[in-house]
């Protein structure tokens, strides 16, 4: 089946184009998940060719958020959290994961895919401490001087940033590390800074190899994708306190007494990394 744009549910009166991929209907479909279409299958298709771990990448992904947000509700006593690059609702979204814990927590997500807005607005409807930003993040000022992330940031509280799957799609190291630390500067005091990124190693191994041929089988779709250093991924978090251990493939990511009880992705090739960090007291 084909999904050529039609009058149907006001998807092209959201600037949905069904014709093209977008990142985050690509990856609900690696998930599993339903708000897809043909132009997202195929290539999808195509990236499993280069990269069969593709679908153990987004779950694991999905496991690192899932305790990181346990983590930081329950151990770290976080309230507030900005989920930017959001992707489209799937199974266990951040206010779901942080309002079990506290039902007092409160998340803005962001994401500037029409497919996102038009979903996560829907989902986020009944819920009275959600809110939703339809916005481009390589735009810090215009998204720091959003209301409901200005709110968020008061000061008085720390808050939780979460930045997954999304920095490398900026493709300019510099720009991006800019972006980063221009949320980073505008985190109160004793704010927790949390990010996955896709990876290279760059040790011509097969890690490398496949990541290489990923670039070039959806660089037509998707232009800005960046798989980047354990070392540049590290230095996203500058001035902040990496917590332990560090910035290491997804599966190797737990907090200290993990909460998930998943086990670790199997032994696969692993070019997801991912830390978090905290910004210090003063
Ligand atoms: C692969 S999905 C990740 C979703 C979710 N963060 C997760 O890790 O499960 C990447 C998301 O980042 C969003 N994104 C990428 N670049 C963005 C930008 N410049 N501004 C806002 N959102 C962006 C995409 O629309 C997509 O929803």
């Amino acid at each position: 089946m084909t999904d050529q744009p039609r009058n149907d549910g006001g998807l092209v009166a959201h600037g949905i184009d069904t014709t093209r991929p977008s990142v985050a209907r690509v990856y609900d479909y690696a998930l599993g998940g339903k708000d897809n279409y043909e132009s997202d299958r195929e290539l999808y298709r195509q990236i499993l060719k280069v990269a069969p771990e593709t679908p153990v990448w987004a779950k694991a992904n999905r496991r690192w958020l899932s305790e990181v947000i346990t983590w930081l509700t329950a151990d770290a006593g976080i309230r507030r959290f900005i989920d930017a690059g959001s992707g489209l609702p799937t199974a266990d979204n951040t206010h779901q994961i942080a309002q079990r814990v506290n039902a007092d927590a409160s998340v803005v997500y962001v994401d500037n895919d029409p497919s996102v807005v038009a979903h996560g607005r829907a989902l986020l409807l009944d819920n009275d401490r959600t809110q939703f930003t339809a916005a481009d993040l390589t735009k810090p000022d215009q998204v720091l001087a959003d209301p409901a992330i200005a709110a968020l940031l008061e000061p008085g509280e720390p808050v939780a940033l979460v930045m997954a799957l999304m920095l490398h799609h900026i493709s300019d190291y510099e720009e991006t590390r800019a972006i980063a630390q221009t949320y980073a500067d505008a985190l109160p005091p004793g704010s927790y800074l949390a990010i996955t990124h896709a990876c290279n190693p760059g040790d011509g191994g097969d890690v490398d190899a496949m990541v290489t041929e990923l670039i070039e089988k959806v660089r037509h779709a998707f232009p800005n994708l960046a798989f980047r250093s354990v070392a540049e991924i590290s230095s996203l978090f500058s001035g902040f306190e990496l917590l332990d251990p560090g910035v290491v493939k997804l599966g190797d990511w737990h907090v200290p007494g993990g909460r998930v009880d998943e086990d670790p992705p199997a032994d696969v090739r692993d070019a997801i990394y991912g830390g978090v960090a905290r910004k210090p007291a003063s």
